[in-house]
Formats: C-alpha cells, sequence, structure tokens
C-alpha cells in the first residue's frame, strides 16, 4: 500500500521530469525522487543509470518541449534501419512493435512513418517526447546491479519495468512512470553447450545449452549449429528471453515441445534480493511458474539452460501462390481439412494468405511430397508454386528460409489470438464452422496461423505453468491489425476493439480453451483463464511468496492489479 500511495501522490501525465534551468536534460527530480538518491543508485550500479532517449530522436528538432539540434547522419541510420530488428534491438528506447514506444492514450511520443520513414511529415516541427519509454533505465551488467534496483525501488517506491529486445506484443516491457532493468547486454555473449549437464541438486543429466540473457535466437541458433545439435526456438532473428518465460512456440514444437518445455534450469534474481539457481530439484515452486508464468512478475532471469536435440534433417514445405479473397477462402479450407493429417506426421509452421512454410523432421522427402501434394496442387493451379526442400539442419533452414519471412517489425501492430481446439478438425461440422469463421474474417485480418502446439510431443503432466489448453490444440490462430504513426487516439480505440471483436468468433468456437500470454489481445477477456487456466490460482501464491512486497508488475501478468494500476495510464480504454 505504502508503494501503491506514493504513486498516487502524482498528479498526472506530465511531473515526470523536471527539468533544470541549466540543462534541458539534467532533471533535478526524475520519478519524483531527488537528483541525488539518483547519484547514489548510478553509483551502486558501476555508473550504468542512464536517461532515456527515443531512438528517433536524431531527426526531431525539439524534444520535450525544448529546442534541440538534430542529427542527419544519425537520423538516416535510424530512417535506412527502421525495420531491421537488429537495429532496434540495440537501442532502449525501441521497440519492435512502436506503439509502446508511444503513451498511446495521450497521442504523445517519438514516432517515423514506417512505411516511409523519411516522410517528413512525421519529424519536422514535431515534438520527440519519451511517451511510454522508461525515462531512465539501467543497463544491466551483473546480479549487484539487480540488488541494487530492487533496494532502490523498495526505499523510493519508483516502480520498475524489464526490457530485453523489445519483443512484446502487449507492452510489458514497457514503461512509462518506471525506472527499466533493460538486460540485453547482461552476459550477452554467454552460450555453452554441455552433453552431461545436471541441474543443481539433480541427479539427471540432459544434453543442454546454456545462454545468457542477453543472447538472441540466431545466436542461439549458430553455436547449437557449431556443436551439431539442434535449439528449439522462435520464428525470428532477436527474440530473447521473454520467448523461453511465456510459452515459445516453434515450428519444431510439434514433435519437440514448447520453449517453456524445454527448460531445465534459471537463474534469477527474485524481488527480495536472493540470486537463485531454480529448476525441478531447488525452488522447484518458481522453477514450474518461470515456465510459462513469463518473467517480470518473479523476477529477473540472468540465464537459463534448456535441452538440445541432434542435429536434424528436416524436409521444409515451401508453397505459395497469388492470393485473393476467393481463392484464400477455398485455401484455409485446404488448410483446415488437412491440418489434423499433417500435425499427426510431425509438420510444423505458418500459413498466412497465400503463403505455406512448414518443416518435418520425422518424414523422408519423397513422403513430404506426398503428404503436402494436395496443396502444392492447389497453389500450381492458382499460377503459383510449391515444392519440397530437404535441409540438413535448423540453422541452414532459418538462414535460406525465415530472415526473410519472419514477421515485420517497426510498424504499430497488435494481436487478437486463440489456441484452437484439435477437436475442431476431426469433425466435419468442425471444420465447416472453423472454415466458415475464417471466410467472414478474411475481409478484415489474413489469419496467421502458427502451426506450432505440442502437438506429439510427450508431455509430462505439470510440469509447466502455460495454460493446459496447448496440449489440446493444433494450431495457434491470429488476426492482426496496425494503426499509423499519425493516429488519432479514436483510431486507436477502434483498431483494438476491433481485433477483440473478430477473434471473439473463435473464443466463441472453442470454450474453455486460451491464449498465447506472449502473443494476446491486449484488451484480452479473462486474461487469467484464457493464459493459464487452472494453473492460475497456484502461480498467483508463488508471486505473492517471492515477491511479497510487489516490486515487480506487468500488464496482464500474474498478480496483476488492474487497468487502473497508474502504471497502465498510457494504455488506451476501449
Ligand atoms: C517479430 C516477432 C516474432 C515473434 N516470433 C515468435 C515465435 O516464433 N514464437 C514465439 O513463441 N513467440 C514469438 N514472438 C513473441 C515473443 O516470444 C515475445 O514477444 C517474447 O516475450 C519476447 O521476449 P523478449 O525478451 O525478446 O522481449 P521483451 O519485450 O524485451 O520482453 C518480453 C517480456 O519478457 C520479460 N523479460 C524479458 N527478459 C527478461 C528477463 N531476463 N528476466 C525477466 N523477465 C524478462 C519482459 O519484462 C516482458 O514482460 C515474436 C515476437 C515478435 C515481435
Ligand atoms: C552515471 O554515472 C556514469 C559514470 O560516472 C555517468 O557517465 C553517467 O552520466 C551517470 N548517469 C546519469 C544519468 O547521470
Ligand atoms: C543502418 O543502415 C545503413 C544504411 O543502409 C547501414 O549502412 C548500416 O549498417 C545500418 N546500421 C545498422 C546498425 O544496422
Ligand atoms: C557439464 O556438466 C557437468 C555436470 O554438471 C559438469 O561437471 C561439467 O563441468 C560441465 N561441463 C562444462 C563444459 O560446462
Ligand atoms: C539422487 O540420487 C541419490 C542416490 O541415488 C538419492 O539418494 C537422491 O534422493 C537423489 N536425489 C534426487 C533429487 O533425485
Ligand atoms: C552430427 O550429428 C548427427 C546426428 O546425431 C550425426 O549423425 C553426425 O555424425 C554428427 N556429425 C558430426 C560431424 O559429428
Ligand atoms: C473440407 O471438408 C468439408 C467437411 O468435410 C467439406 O465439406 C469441404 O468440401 C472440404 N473442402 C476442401 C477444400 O477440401
Ligand atoms: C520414405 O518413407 C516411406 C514411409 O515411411 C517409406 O515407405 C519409403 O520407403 C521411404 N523412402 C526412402 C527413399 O527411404
Ligand atoms: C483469384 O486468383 C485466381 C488465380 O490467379 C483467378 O483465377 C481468379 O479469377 C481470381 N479471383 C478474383 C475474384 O480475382
Ligand atoms: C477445447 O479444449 C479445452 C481445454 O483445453 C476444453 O476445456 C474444451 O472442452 C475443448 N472444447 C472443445 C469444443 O472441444
Ligand atoms: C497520416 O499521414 C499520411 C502520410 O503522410 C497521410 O496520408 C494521412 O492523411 C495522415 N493522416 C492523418 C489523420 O493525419
Amino acid at each position: 500500500m505504502v508503494l501503491l500511495n506514493h504513486i498516487l501522490s502524482f498528479s498526472g501525465l506530465f511531473v515526470l521530469l523536471t527539468h533544470a534551468n541549466s540543462s534541458p536534460h539534467a532533471p533535478s527530480r526524475l520519478l519524483g525522487v531527488d537528483w541525488d538518491l539518483w547519484t547514489t543508485l548510478n553509483a551502486s550500479v558501476d555508473g550504468h543509470l542512464h536517461l532515456s532517449r527515443p531512438f528517433e530522436l536524431p531527426c526531431f528538432s525539439l524534444f520535450e518541449g525544448q529546442a534541440v539540434s538534430p542529427d542527419s547522419l544519425g537520423c538516416a541510420a535510424v530512417q535506412a534501419n527502421y525495420t531491421d530488428p537488429v537495429f532496434r534491438s540495440e537501442h532502449f528506447g525501441a521497440y519492435m512493435q512502436s506503439q509502446w514506444e508511444t503513451c498511446q492514450a495521450t497521442g504523445s511520443g517519438c514516432l517515423l512513418d514506417d512505411s516511409d520513414p523519411t516522410n517528413p511529415a512525421a519529424y519536422q516541427d514535431k515534438d520527440c517526447q519519451t511517451g511510454n519509454i522508461a525515462p531512465a533505465y539501467i543497463d544491466v551488467q551483473t546480479v549487484e546491479h539487480i540488488q541494487a534496483v530492487y533496494a532502490f525501488s523498495l526505499k523510493t517506491g519508483v516502480r520498475l519495468s524489464v526490457k530485453n529486445k523489445g519483443h512484446d506484443y502487449k507492452g510489458r516491457s514497457s514503461g512509462w512512470n518506471t525506472l527499466g532493468l533493460w538486460v540485453s547486454h547482461l552476459n550477452a555473449g554467454f552460450m555453452s553447450f554441455n552433453e552431461t549437464f545436471v541441474p543443481e541438486s539433480c541427479n539427471t543429466s540432459y544434453r543442454a545449452i546454456t545462454i545468457g540473457t542477453g543472447v538472441e535466437m540466431q545466436q542461439l541458433y549458430a553455436f547449437a549449429d557449431q556443436h551439431n545439435v539442434t535449439a528449439v526456438g522462435g520464428y525470428h532473428r532477436t527474440i530473447g528471453t521473454g520467448y523461453f518465460l511465456g510459452g515459445g512456440h516453434s515450428i519444431l514444437s510439434p514433435v519437440y515441445g514448447l520453449g517453456v518445455d524445454r527448460v531445465v534450469e534459471i537463474k534469477v534474481v527474485t524481488p527480495d534480493g536472493r540470486f537463485r539457481t531454480v529448476n525441478e530439484c531447488e525452488d522447484s515452486d518458481l522453477f514450474w511458474a518461470l515456465r510459462g508464468g513469463g518473467g517480470s512478475a518473479f523476477g529477473v532471469v540472468t540465464e537459463l539452460t534448456m535441452r538440445v536435440e541432434p542435429q536434424l534433417t528436416l524436409q521444409a514445405a515451401i508453397i505459395e501462390f497469388p492470393a485473393n479473397l476467393s481463392n484464400l477462402v477455398s485455401w484455409y479450407e485446404l488448410m483446415v481439412n488437412n491440418s489434423l493429417r499433417w500435425g499427426q506426421e510431425g509438420w510444423g509452421g505458418h500459413i498466412v494468405g497465400g503463403s505455406l512454410i512448414h518443416v518435418n523432421p520425422l518424414l523422408n522427402q519423397s513422403a513430404a511430397q506426398a503428404s503436402m501434394q494436395v496443396a502444392i496442387d492447389f497453389a500450381v493451379a492458382q499460377g503459383g508454386s510449391g515444392l519440397i526442400d530437404e535441409l540438413p539442419s535448423w540453422n541452414a533452414f532459418f538462414l535460406k528460409y525465415v530472415t526473410s519471412a519472419e514477421a515485420p517489425v517497426g510498424p504499430e501492430l497488435m494481436l487478437g489470438t486463440r489456441l484452437l481446439n484439435t477437436s475442431l478438425f476431426a469433425t466435419d461440422s468442425g471444420k465447416i464452422a472453423l472454415s466458415a469463421a475464417i471466410a467472414n474474417a478474411l475481409p478484415f485480418s489474413t489469419p496467421y496461423i502458427v502451426v506450432g502446439t505440442p502437438f506429439l510431443f510427450p508431455y509430462v503432466e505439470g510440469t509447466t505453468s502455460v495454460t493446459p489448453a496447448w496440449r489440446t490444440s493444433l494450431w495457434h490462430f491470429s488476426v492482426k491489425e496496425r494503426f499509423y504513426f499519425n493516429s488519432t487516439l479514436q483510431d486507436r480505440q477502434s483498431e483494438y476493439a476491433q481485433v477483440d471483436q473478430h477473434i471473439q468468433v473463435f473464443r466463441n468456437l472453442t470454450p474453455g480453451s486460451g491464449a498465447y500470454f506472449n502473443e494476446g489481445d491486449v484488451y484480452e477477456p479473462d486474461h487469467e483463464q484464457s493464459y493459464w487456466g487452472s494453473n492460475y490460482k497456484r502461480l498467483l501464491e508463488i508471486k505473492e511468496k517471492y515477491d511479497p512486497y510487489r516490486i515487480l508488475d506487468c500488464w496482464q501478468c500474474v498478480g496483476w492489479r488492474g487497468a487502473g494500476d497508474p502504471l497502465y495510464a498510457c494504455y488506451v480504454q476501449i
């Protein structure tokens, strides 16, 4: 309560920074705290405290209402790399879905036009504002830095946010009115392969790779490949730790499980200040909670260890055709009708519009060809193409196909998603109902289908905290919408509301199922049930045990205090 009262004593959005007269960006008070306390904190984090800057700032001549000199070289680099995930991941003030840099409720922010970043309408004579970016952050290098920040938060009431690579779809790594812990450089170079990794205090051994929290997918895949093994991870170069804590689907998940299924040990600094090694033998309750409950509700993770598979030969199906509303209706129907068989045969992949990329680690090339022929024939009849390509490894597949097909970054994008029960695909009535719902959704949004549920994976009951609905689903289904750099509040409210309305149709088709915590509707109704189902009650008890003073908080995370918490003043109301 002390914390909450402290926050409530803030009068509004614009008391964040009180500028000293001498220098426009040297505040005497930040987040309501005197500068000398910040100086002390800075010393205890070895000088790694920084004031934040939107990464688009070099293009602007006004910053928080004060004149600044634009930096034309810096601006050109931002413009040239505006939709480059590697470039974005290197800036604290950049997010992959760029609306999370802005305060969507007030419109304050610093965006460029993602469809043409050189469009001067976005930045000429416009004020660049810090928006939803944490106004100050620690570039975390050590466990001690995290402990110092927890102590600072307890003492001052300043609230915290945790950001790694900034992929979040729901703003959980943004931080209006918070001090940010940026973990992207923490153990960023650290990767280690062990043929016989034994989790601390345990007897079982695993073939495993340990990664520092700053390691991103493309580094992990290259490292695994060097050791002639396969790591299961996301379909994007720069995804970070949030993946392994919130679920983690891969197109290999149908056979090898979710990211959370593969984690065998996690090192984490809990809000009580302790640095813990957690696994099935030590703090096993917390280990379970971190395998699906998300990171920034339970602690800050510094490294994690995952099981790996042998090097895999993969059959990749690459199918595409020029799509229009009428052939898409038949195409999605074909997808619905064949997906259960494909699932049983070990395929995983993505379907979006007239494009399918799937992989299969179980079939040989001729069996893969026969299995996919019906889809290849469809594409060819529409003037498209289809082939089965045999790849010697996951990394070879990733480099050849994923880096050019991964989801785009830079636009202001939002999702509505649902885990679709396997049972829907098993009956004529289920198939017809699902195909009809997709046909109705098509004029609004081309569904993005992830065939990445742990369909064939031999799950051991009770080992992870993601919603059990993952285990009985075949598709992770999504519709998406976007708004623009110059959107109005009304546009933003309307886009979120439309996504929510369209995905509701799929919720109604799948009563009792759920959704993926990392890729959910920002305004997911009954989110506790959707993301965790029957696991929520225990997750909340574990949250209370390890974070008794409620130092860590994020939107719709375990222990969420609701949209009325002043932390979420930048979320629009729909
Ligand atoms: C382009 C794109 C492609 C994607 N592809 C996939 C995919 O193929 N499969 C899939 O499952 N998901 C995918 N995702 C979703 C992705 O898994 C989530 O966005 C995930 O949360 C990203 O983690 P991050 O650390 O990169 O992001 P961040 O936004 O930095 O963090 C996400 C969440 O994790 C917390 N967190 C991050 N690091 C730590 C840490 N060290 N300790 C404690 N908490 C931490 C943050 O506080 C926040 O709550 C994709 C997202 C994007 C934008
Ligand atoms: C923190 O200390 C470092 C090293 O002294 C300094 O460079 C940096 O500017 C300080 N941070 C802030 C926000 O003053
Ligand atoms: C940014 O874009 C420029 C121009 O295309 C390029 O030379 C540079 O390498 C890019 N920088 C990064 C960090 O990606
Ligand atoms: C691998 O794990 C074993 C058992 O935990 C340990 O003894 C060994 O030092 C580890 N090897 C490496 C290279 O880390
Ligand atoms: C490990 O093995 C020893 C000896 O077999 C046994 O006593 C102990 O209970 C085991 N520990 C765990 C955590 O399984
Ligand atoms: C790599 O792993 C595969 C599958 O386990 C094995 O057949 C192959 O011999 C290994 N290659 C090398 C160079 O070790
Ligand atoms: C899909 O299956 C349904 C139900 O069996 C059937 O009515 C429909 O014709 C099939 N469509 C395609 C394209 O296979
Ligand atoms: C491919 O797999 C099928 C089905 O298992 C089998 O019948 C066939 O002989 C295999 N083909 C080759 C070339 O191995
Ligand atoms: C859709 O595309 C197909 C294949 O290119 C074409 O035959 C068909 O006429 C198109 N339909 C519409 C409505 O444009
Ligand atoms: C879908 O799965 C959920 C649990 O995962 C279950 O409660 C529900 O009954 C299933 N719905 C249908 C229509 O099969
Ligand atoms: C937003 O910017 C685009 C491109 O400059 C322009 O066409 C559009 O009219 C603008 N919309 C609003 C609402 O200002």
